[in-house]
């Protein structure tokens, strides 16, 4: 190396980005290569927004870094992870490319090791789809880190498949592509967040269990065993793809809100179709899906859909003018156990009195405890780059600041 080219090297660089969850309604569930993940059909979601759910991540490389480290939530992890690895893998590659093999004496030297700390503004116990936040953000902030400004959907595939849908804010397609190396198996927009302003999001935290089977393992038994699922990647997703797209380009609440409540059961079918099966909903999952059917037919229409990743929590979409009324009703319906903690979280909820036919028609016997709390949040942004230094998770020397 060219001592000059050496010396303009930058001897630490630091970088920290923030992503979002994002709540898919026509699902992902079966890759058709494992390695690359790449699915068996295309999917579609929203991207939450990042004041109530975000992942926040700071990379930083160094030549006096002696070795790759990770931590999450404050806690040192497995950096050899092998999805961890593809997605440095691919950045660093990216990079390469970019600088063309020629010297660039004033770019990051793609040989320092890296330091990487990653936490959730979220309980990650909670079951909140915090591997696509979490991938997203990894790659996010890799790429400023190496000053990548190209779209990188297809690296964050690569740690988690719905991570490349958490690359941008919005409505969000994830396109399965047709070629084995993954070249076009990205995420596009369908619409910024900015394009339904009276959509609502109210995420009904259940249960802090971890779930029997995860979501990697699960589908790809789905993939081996389930017709349905067959039949669900080849003729019913590509159908309903075009539908939603179109529902939401005319926000439509009826057309989205009934297709994505079809599409929850219909991946909930498949993961009891496969064999041997698989339950990710419990009761009370049952008990929140038949409480919003009683409630839309009440109302004679669909205010409010629900949907369910592999989990217990429900997501629950609906229009602003709903939102009040149907907290009331989960309130009523899960009375909180404990007053200590907030029930209600997130976006202000106003108050509303039921009326006495709704009571009659829409409540049944109360379950107490069985919703933990509601989170009330909207669709919002993709990644988001933190500019100021002071939020940077690791400090000077390269660890994880003690944060109060
Ligand atoms: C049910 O993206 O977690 O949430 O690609 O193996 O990491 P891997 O799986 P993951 O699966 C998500 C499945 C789902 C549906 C969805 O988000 O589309």
């Amino acid at each position: 190396v060219r001592p000059a080219a050496m010396a303009a090297e930058r001897a630490l660089a630091m970088a920290t980005c923030t992503a979002p969850v994002n709540i898919a309604v026509i699902k992902y569930w079966g890759k058709r290569d494992t390695d690359l993940i790449l699915p068996i059909n295309s999917s579609l979601s929203v991207t939450l927004h990042q004041d109530q759910l975000k992942t926040t991540t700071t990379a930083a490389a160094s030549r006096d870094f002696t070795e790759d480290q990770l931590w999450l939530n404050g806690k040192e992890a497995d950096v050899g992870h092998p999805r961890v690895q593809a997605c440095l893998r691919e950045v660093r590659r990216l990079a390469r490319k970019r600088r063309g093999g020629g010297e660039d004496a004033a770019a990051l030297s793609l040989s320092y090791k890296i330091h990487i700390a990653s936490e959730n503004n979220f309980p990650t116990a909670a079951g909140l789809a915090s591997s696509a936040a979490g991938y997203a953000c990894l790659v996010s902030a890799l790429a400023r880190l190496y000053g990548l400004e190209e779209e990188l959907s297809e690296v964050a595939r690569r740690g988690s498949g719905s991570a490349c849908r958490s690359m941008f804010g919005g409505f969000v397609q994830w396109q399965r592509g047709e070629r084995p190396d993954g070249s076009d198996s990205l995420a596009l927009q369908v619409a910024p967040e900015t394009h339904w302003p009276e959509l609502r999001v109210l995420v009904l935290v259940v249960s802090g269990e971890k779930k029997p089977v995860g979501s990697t393992a699960g589908m790809q038994t789905s993939v081996e065993t389930s017709p349905l699922l067959k039949h669900r990647a080849e003729v019913v997703v590509p159908e309903r793809l075009a539908q939603m797209m179109q529902h939401i380009r005319e926000r439509d609440f009826e057309g989205f809100g009934q297709l994505a409540m079809r599409d929850s059961n219909q991946f909930h079918a498949t993961c009891l179709d496969t064999f041997p099966p698989i339950f990710y909903l419990p009761d009370v999952s049952r008990h929140i899906i038949a409480l919003a059917h009683r409630y839309n037919a009440h109302h004679g229409h669909t205010k409010v859909a629900y949907t369910f990743d592999a989990g217990p929590n429900a997501v629950i979409f609906a229009l602003a003018d709903t939102v009040a009324e149907f907290v009331e009703v989960v309130r009523r319906s899960f009375p909180p156990a404990t007053n200590g903690d907030q029930f209600v979280r997130g976006l202000p909820v106003g108050s509303a009195a039921l009326p006495p036919e709704l009571e009659a028609a829409v409540l049944t016997e109360p379950v107490p405890g069985a919703v933990q709390y509601i989170l009330h949040t909207k669709p919002g942004p993709g990644p988001q780059l933190v500019d100021d230094p002071s939020q940077h998770l690791l400090g000077p020397d390269g660890l994880p600041r003690s944060r109060a």
